[in-house]
């Protein structure tokens, strides 16, 4: 009688085992998600810069925009841009219906748009600092609807690589229940002009991981989920004037261990499994080491974090261009080289 080897029957199994991995995969498993326009779009978003402390700033902080910038950013091998806008300022729209933005403004901003794809920058243009609607959700709703109308029909012929960003980091009373329906009415308000644009939907309490958990991910091709990572908070934001507290936290260093690198991958857990679930592409739409952190750290957080999101295949916008996270100082008109090179991969 044949009698199968008892000693052979591990290997056996395992060559079994073997067999069926190697078995061609299943069209649609879970595991496979089709390719949707949108993570298509993530890919050519690639690294980007924020264009920071520039529109969205008040006359008292705000950086100077030179043109010239998305030249020099594109030549570094940025590919994208993101422009942070506060339409809000009274200089700029009107409080009360009918809501116009004022086409100065609306033409300023045309002319950073024009200038970004003139240099083959994809572009990002959001709402910033929209402080009326955080205080009063129900008060300003109207209002930043019809700021999306008009911001939508204003460049609804604009190529593809132009992108919209809902909101920046909604807070206080524009809760995480509240910017899940606000954030489907501005995006059923820009797809009546603009059906095929892919938008940014960023996250509730500050735009973090923390209120991932309660975002709902409208059924939409051409939506990109954007997250904003300042952690560990108390070294990247130390001795930041506009954080009550944080010149306690001066001198908190980065020295990209593996514990520190461990919160990282466990911070970003749950957008991992959403945005599988969800296949939703991911974007990290800001992070950065404000200036008063020592500059070896901030070069070693800033290097981690870019080499790990583009591993996660994010895209991803450094927090900012010129200004006290900045890797340009337009006074000396020089890089700040370590930064720089921490964020591209590459020696200049
Ligand atoms: C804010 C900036 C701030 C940055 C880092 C941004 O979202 O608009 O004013 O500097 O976050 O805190």
């Amino acid at each position: 009688m044949n009698r199968i080897n008892p000693y052979l029957l591990p290997a056996l199994l395992l060559a079994l085992l073997n067999c069926h991995c190697a078995l061609p995969r299943e069209a649609g498993r879970e595991e496979d998600p089709p390719q949707t326009p949108a993570a298509e779009m993530n890919g050519r978003l690639g690294k980007g810069m924020n264009i920071g402390n520039t529109f969205e700033a008040m006359p008292s902080w705000q950086s100077p925009f030179d043109p010239q910038d998305m030249k020099r950013i594109a030549g570094l091998g940025f590919s994208h841009v993101r422009i942070p806008i506060r339409w809000e300022r009274d200089d700029r729209s009107m409080a009360s219906a009918p809501y116009t933005i004022y086409p100065e403004f609306m033409d300023t901003i045309r002319r950073v748009v024009d200038e970004a794809l003139k240099s083959g920058l994809h572009i990002i243009i959001n709402m910033h600092h929209h402080d009326g609607l955080y205080a009063d959700p129900a008060g300003q709703r109207e209002r930043f609807l019809s700021q999306w109308e008009q911001i939508s029909d204003c460049f609804r012929d604009y190529p593809d690589s132009l992108l919209f960003e809902i909101m920046n980091e909604p807070h206080d009373n524009l809760t995480a229940d509240l910017w899940n329906g606000y954030a489907k009415e501005a995006l059923s308000t820009i797809r009546k002009s603009n059906p095929g644009r892919c938008v940014l939907l960023g996250v509730a309490e500050w735009g973090g991981v923390d209120a991932l958990q309660s975002l709902e991910i409208p059924d939409d091709p051409h939506l990109i989920l954007t997250i904003h990572y300042y952690n560990p908070f108390h070294f990247t934001h130390q001795a930041a004037e506009w954080v009550e507290g944080s010149d306690a936290w001066l001198g908190t260093v980065w020295n990209d261990s593996e514990v520190e690198h461990e919160a990282v991958r466990e911070d970003f857990r749950p957008a991992k499994r959403i945005a599988r679930t969800g296949n939703i592409p991911v974007h990290i739409g800001e992070f950065g080491a404000f200036s008063r952190a020592d500059m070896e750290s901030r070069i070693r957080w800033t290097r981690f974090l870019a080499r790990w999101f583009e591993e996660q295949g994010f895209s991803w916008a450094y927090w900012e261009w010129n200004s006290t996270f900045g890797i340009f100082d337009p006074k000396t008109d020089s890089f700040r080289t370590g930064l720089t090179e921490a964020l591209l991969g590459n020696p200049l």
